[in-house]
C-alpha cells in the first residue's frame, strides 16, 4: 500500500442524535485494499443530512460523521487499486450509511470511500462544483439500471425509441437522472417548476412540465405509452400517487422511489425504494458501469454536466451546520457545499 505519515484528521460530529454538530479530531484513515483516501475539499449536503439529524432513522453508533459526497484529491490508495493516483483529483460517493464506520463519512478532512464510488475528475472542472454528484450519481443510477433495468450508460447509446419520466427534473437526484437516462438511450420527459424549464431542457429534457400546474398527471400521460418508464425523484405522498396514477394508465410496472413507499399503488404499479448507498450499485455491476466506466468519460468529454450549480459555503469543518441548516429551508436547482479545505 502506497502509505503516508500519520494524517492529522478533524470531522464535524453529531455528537448524538441533536444538534449542532461539534468539530474535533477525526478518525485516522486506514484503507482496505480496495478503498482510497481523498483530503475533502468540497463536500455537499443532502436531504439526509437533516433528516437525520431532526429525526433519525438509521440505526448508528454516535458520535458519528455525516456526509456522503465529496471533492477532493487522493492521498492514500489502497493495496489493490490502481485506477487512481496520489495527487489525482476525484469525487467520491462516502457509504458510511451502509458501513456504519466513521472513516466513510464525508464531513471530515480525510475519509475513505470505496474504490468502485470514486471517479476521476477533468481539471475543467471545478471541485466546488464537482461534489454536487456523487449520492444523486448513485441514486439515479440504482433506479434505472437496478431497478428499472435500462441498458448501461454510454458516449454514443443506441436510441431505443422509448421515454422515462424524470418527476422533479430540477432536483439534484433528478439531474443526474435526466443525463442517465439519455445517456441510455431514452427520451425524457420531467417535471420542474416554471423558473426552472430552460435548466432542465438544457440538461436534455424534451417533454417538460410544470408539477405546480392542475391536470399535469393527465397532460404527462398523454405524451407516454406503454413501455416507457417512470422515476420519482420527489417521492412526496402526492408525488407518489402522481406517479402511480400516470404509470397505472400506461400499463403499468416498477416505480422506483427515493423515499419509502406509501401505500396503496394501483394494482399494476409496484412501488420499490431505490437505495443510492450501495448495494444496488454492486448488483448487475451497476457501479462498474457507471462509476468506473460512464463517469469519468462522460465528465472528461463533458457530455455529463455537474449539475445543479453549486452554492458554496466557506469557512471549513466549522460550517457544516450551516450548510445544513440552509439545506433544511430547502433549494431549488441548487446544491449546498461547504468549502472543507483549500485546495
Ligand atoms: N433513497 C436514497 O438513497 C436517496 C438518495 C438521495 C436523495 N434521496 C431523497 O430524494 C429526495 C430528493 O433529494 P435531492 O437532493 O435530489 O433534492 P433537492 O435537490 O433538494 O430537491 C429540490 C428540488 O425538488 C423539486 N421539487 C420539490 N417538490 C417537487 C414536486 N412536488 N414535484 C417536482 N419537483 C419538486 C424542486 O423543484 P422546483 O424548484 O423546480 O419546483 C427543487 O428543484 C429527498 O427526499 C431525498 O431525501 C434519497
Amino acid at each position: 500500500m502506497a502509505k503516508m505519515a500519520p494524517i492529522s484528521n478533524q470531522a464535524a460530529w453529531i455528537p448524538a442524535k441533536s444538534r449542532p454538530l461539534e468539530v474535533g479530531p477525526g478518525p485516522e484513515p486506514d484503507p482496505s485494499e480496495d478503498e482510497v483516501v481523498i483530503q475533502v475539499a468540497y463536500a455537499a449536503v443532502n436531504p439526509t443530512d437533516h433528516m437525520m439529524q431532526d429525526q433519525p432513522y438509521f440505526e448508528l453508533q454516535y458520535p458519528f460523521i455525516f456526509g456522503t459526497d465529496v471533492a477532493g484529491t487522493v492521498v492514500q490508495l489502497g493495496s489493490g487499486v490502481t485506477r487512481f493516483q496520489l495527487g489525482q483529483r476525484v469525487i467520491g460517493h462516502c457509504d458510511s450509511l451502509l458501513t456504519r464506520k466513521a472513516t466513510n463519512a464525508g464531513f471530515q478532512l480525510y475519509t475513505t470511500c470505496r474504490e468502485i464510488l470514486v471517479s476521476a475528475v477533468p481539471d475543467s472542472l471545478p471541485l466546488a462544483n464537482a461534489a454536487v454528484l456523487p449520492l444523486s450519481v448513485s441514486t439515479a443510477a440504482s433506479a434505472l439500471f437496478h431497478q428499472l433495468e435500462l441498458p448501461f450508460p454510454l458516449l454514443a447509446p443506441k436510441h431505443t425509441g422509448k421515454t422515462v419520466l424524470i418527476w422533479g427534473g430540477s432536483s439534484s437526484v433528478g439531474s443526474s437522472a435526466i443525463q442517465l437516462a439519455l445517456a441510455a438511450g431514452f427520451d425524457v420527459a420531467t417535471t420542474a417548476g416554471s423558473s426552472n424549464h430552460e435548466y432542465v431542457k438544457n440538461l436534455g429534457a424534451t417533454h417538460v412540465f410544470d408539477h405546480k400546474e392542475p391536470g399535469v398527471v393527465e397532460k404527462i400521460s398523454k405524451v407516454l405509452k406503454p413501455g416507457d418508464v417512470v422515476f420519482d425523484c420527489i417521492s412526496s405522498p402526492s408525488t407518489q400517487v402522481a406517479c402511480g396514477k400516470i404509470l397505472e394508465s400506461i400499463g403499468g410496472g416498477k416505480l422506483p422511489v427515493v423515499l419509502l413507499p406509501r401505500e396503496p399503488f394501483p394494482d399494476n404499479v409496484q412501488g420499490v425504494f431505490v437505495n443510492g448507498l450501495a448495494p444496488g450499485m454492486f448488483a448487475l455491476n451497476v457501479g462498474d458501469a457507471v462509476w468506473c466506466k460512464y463517469i469519468p468519460q462522460a465528465l472528461a468529454s463533458g457530455k455529463f454536466q455537474a449539475k445543479p450549480d453549486p452554492e458554496v459555503i466557506e469557512g471549513g469543518l466549522e460550517k457544516v451546520q450551516t450548510g445544513i441548516d440552509l439545506l433544511r429551508q430547502g433549494v431549488s436547482a441548487k446544491k449546498v457545499v461547504v468549502e472543507i479545505s483549500k485546495e
